[in-house]
């Protein structure tokens, strides 16, 4: 139980990798706050499912683009669970996937803020909070493809590098309150994300990984209790692919 007496906030928690990253830190002992945004009953369904594993959950709503609502969400949290130790700011920001000329600069913006905000709104609701306590543990999930191009994703990419820089700004700012900040960059994972793709293209995708196969949200999940948990205490402002060795840095 290394997360025993700990609090987590997992945002978008009701379903994918949020989903499967919450139960694991609630296995290892977290009580954890189950962030949804229109999903309640899947949130819900995980709240159960972390019940019957003896664990300690709740679901609560918030768009986390909105800062009135991140704050809510947090205040909720610390109402019922207690102050957060663990944010992991893990909510799907969409986005098209198309050529750069078929962008507007609206649909471009759209997720370059939406993605920072979802972040910036969470680390600004919990950070006084681990300051004052000398103690916390941010996870940000980002993608592979802040690192490594793929067609069509300027805006997922353009996004995700921003979060990475975001990530390691906020780790070298809050490092000396005790504070730790690191990046899980998931490759191709197997969520409702990436159910319109294919299994051809996923079966192709896979073809050219190290390791043979594309992610599982469990896959991700490992690499989010690693830096939840003090046993990556003196890890801060690092990127961890999580690929199956697509990107070996
Ligand atoms: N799947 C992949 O291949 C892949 C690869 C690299 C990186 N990632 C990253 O991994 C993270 C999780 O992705 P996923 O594939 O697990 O997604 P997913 O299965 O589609 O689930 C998305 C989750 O985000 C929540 N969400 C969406 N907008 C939100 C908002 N405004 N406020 C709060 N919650 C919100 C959803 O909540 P509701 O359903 O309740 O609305 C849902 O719980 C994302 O940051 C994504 O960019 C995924």
């Amino acid at each position: 139980m290394i997360l025993a007496d700990k609090v987590a906030l997992v945002t978008g928690a009701s379903r994918g990798i949020g989903a499967s990253s919450a139960i694991l830190l609630a296995h290892k002992g977290a009580a954890v706050a189950i962030n949804y945004f229109q999903s309640p009953d899947a949130a819900n369904d995980v709240v159960e499912k972390i019940h019957a594993g003896g664990g300690k959950a709740f679901a609560v709503k918030a768009d986390v683009r909105d800062p009135k609502q991140a704050a809510e969400m947090v205040k909720e949290t610390e109402k019922t669970l207690g102050p957060v130790d663990i944010l992991v700011n893990n909510a799907s920001i969409g986005f098209p996937i198309k050529p750069f000329m078929d962008f507007t600069w609206e649909e471009m913006e759209a997720k370059l803020t939406g993605e920072i905000q979802a972040s910036f709104n969470c680390c600004q609701a919990v950070i006084p909070g681990m300051v004052t306590r000398e103690y916390g543990r941010i996870v940000n999930i980002s993608s592979g493809l802040s690192k490594s191009p793929g067609d069509g994703f300027v805006a997922h990419m353009t996004a995700k590098a921003g979060l990475d820089s975001f990530t390691r700004s906020l780790a070298h700012e809050f490092g000396p309150k005790g504070i730790t900040v690191n990046t899980v960059a998931p490759g191709l994972t197997e969520t409702d994300a990436t159910s319109f793709l294919p299994q051809e293209a996923k079966d192709g995708y896979a073809a050219h990984v190290p390791l043979r196969r594309i992610g599982v949200p469990d896959d991700v999940a490992g690499a989010v209790l690693f830096y939840a948990s003090d046993y990556s205490r003196f890890l801060t402002g690092t990127y961890m692919p999580v690929d199956g060795g697509s990107i070996m840095l």
